[in-house]
């Protein structure tokens, strides 16, 4: 199947199909089971500006709205992350007197707190009401709307421009991304940077990452889109740098054409992206087959522990764990539930697969023989917190580049 690029109205060419999928963070109560929303999870890539995404999509309102439940501040490393960030903004960013900074997605105020409390000016543009609230409760301001060019203009009117606008991992998610463009060329002061982290295009298919492929990750960036996608939109592309989150993602900053110097990390992502070929059709072949041989591997695993009569619980259910749970068809039978902290996903079922998610405390009180981590981009953590499971003899299966048992 085929469909018109979002970006630039080329060909997009499809390459890889995870079937019928629900919403990643459609975690349902479930007397709810009978109101899901199902669509086709399918990627291509255009054949003429090479921006990777989505064929089919959600409608935004029913991805974004008050029962949202990813929560940014779930994760000691994401808090540190962001607060590094805040502090960087503040340091090396803002020009003038009244430095202005905007957060688009900026969910629980995981970001924005920090500059709230140094008392620089902000704004957080957050259409999930639930989340808003929660960024308001540590004092950010927050118009509870979704950032487009409507928005932009009023922004503006009301505030002036920005000297930062600033995403993490919400970019990819706005399908109108020329509307989202045109806010941010109406929004952004005449020095001003456009800084954005996404899931990287590279990552995804080095590690075979393909839980990062979901309803709400509607791009799927590579430098060479991003510089692409800036040059039609009249800006440009000045830094991009490799950043730990969600196993690995790039940081892009955006100014306005001749404003900053292009750094050296820019022309040297592209081309180790032309060594690697992250524009050609054999690479996303190699992809899918590597995604059906993963696929295969787990669900034999899980059959093999089940036969033997050992115990597997589910560690983390991120957004991804309903990407691999409803592809490879794992339910309660191989996996009977997966722990979380989050509370708003605890008591509810994992949207499709329907595995119940309960508390982290579900898992320590009784030890399963195996542990299946779905939120394998904060491994490290979760092991240091969990190492009594291991000491107790219980190992953990991941299933990212290849499903293999520590
Ligand atoms: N920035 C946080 C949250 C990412 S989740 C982090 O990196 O962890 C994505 C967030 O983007 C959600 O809170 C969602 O409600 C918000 N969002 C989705 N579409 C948006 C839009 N058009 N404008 C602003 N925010 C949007
Ligand atoms: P994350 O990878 O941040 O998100 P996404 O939904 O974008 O893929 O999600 C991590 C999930 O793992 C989140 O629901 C919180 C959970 N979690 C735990 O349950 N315990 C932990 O110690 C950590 C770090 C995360
Ligand atoms: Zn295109």
């Amino acid at each position: 199947m085929h469909i018109t690029c979002r970006v630039c109205g080329g060909n997009v060419q499809e390459f890889v199909d995870l079937g019928r999928q629900t919403m990643a963070n459609g975690f349902l109560r479930p007397e709810d089971i009978d109101s899901e929303h199902f669509f086709r999870l399918a990627v291509g890539m255009c054949e003429s500006c090479t921006t990777v995404q989505l064929l089919e999509e959600v409608p935004q309102h029913l991805r974004y709205h008050n029962a949202y439940r990813y929560h940014a501040s779930g994760s000691e490393s994401h808090r540190k992350h962001f607060e590094r960030n805040a502090r960087r903004f503040m340091e090396s960013e803002p020009t003038g007197p009244d430095p202005f900074i905007v957060e688009i997605g900026c969910n629980d105020g995981v970001m924005l707190a920090t500059i709230a409390q140094a008392g620089v000016r902000h704004l957080g543009v957050e259409p999930s009401g639930n989340v808003a609230e929660l960024a308001r409760a540590k004092g950010v301001r927050v118009l509870n709307e979704f950032f487009d060019v409507k928005t932009a203009f009023a922004i503006r009117a009301e505030h002036g421009r920005a000297d930062v606008i600033f995403g993490a991992n919400t970019i990819c998610h706005i399908a109108d991304i020329e509307s989202l463009f045109l806010g941010v060329e109406a929004l952004l002061a005449p020095d001003g940077v456009f800084v954005f982290e996404e899931p990287y295009l590279g990552t995804i298919v080095g590690r075979t990452a393909f839980d990062q492929i979901y309803d709400e990750h509607v791009f799927y960036f590579t430098v060479r889109s991003v510089q692409a996608i800036a040059d039609r939109f009249g800006l440009e592309l000045v830094d991009v740098e490799q950043i730990p989150m969600h196993g690995g993602e790039i940081r892009y900053t955006l100014a306005r054409p001749s404003r900053r110097t292009p750094t050296p990390a820019v022309n040297a992502l592209l081309a180790e992206e032309r060594t690697r070929r992250l524009a050609e059709p054999d690479t996303f072949e190699r992809f899918g087959n590597d995604v059906k041989r993963v696929r295969g591997d787990l669900v034999a695993l899980l059959r093999e522990i089940r036969a033997d009569g050992k115990r597997v619980v589910g560690y983390g259910a991120p957004g991804k764990c309903t990407t691999v749970t409803n592809y490879c068809e794992i339910g309660p039978d191989l996996v009977p539930f997966i722990c979380d902290s989050t509370p708003s996903k605890q008591g509810h079922l994992v949207s499709g697969s329907h595995i119940p998610v309960r508390p982290p405390e579900a898992f320590s009180q009784d030890y399963p023989d195996f542990a299946l981590l779905f939120a394998w981009n904060h491994a490290d953590e979760i092991m240091a917190k969990e190492k009594s499971f291991r000491d107790a003899g219980g190992k953990w299966i991941l299933y990212i580049p290849d499903v293999h048992i520590v």
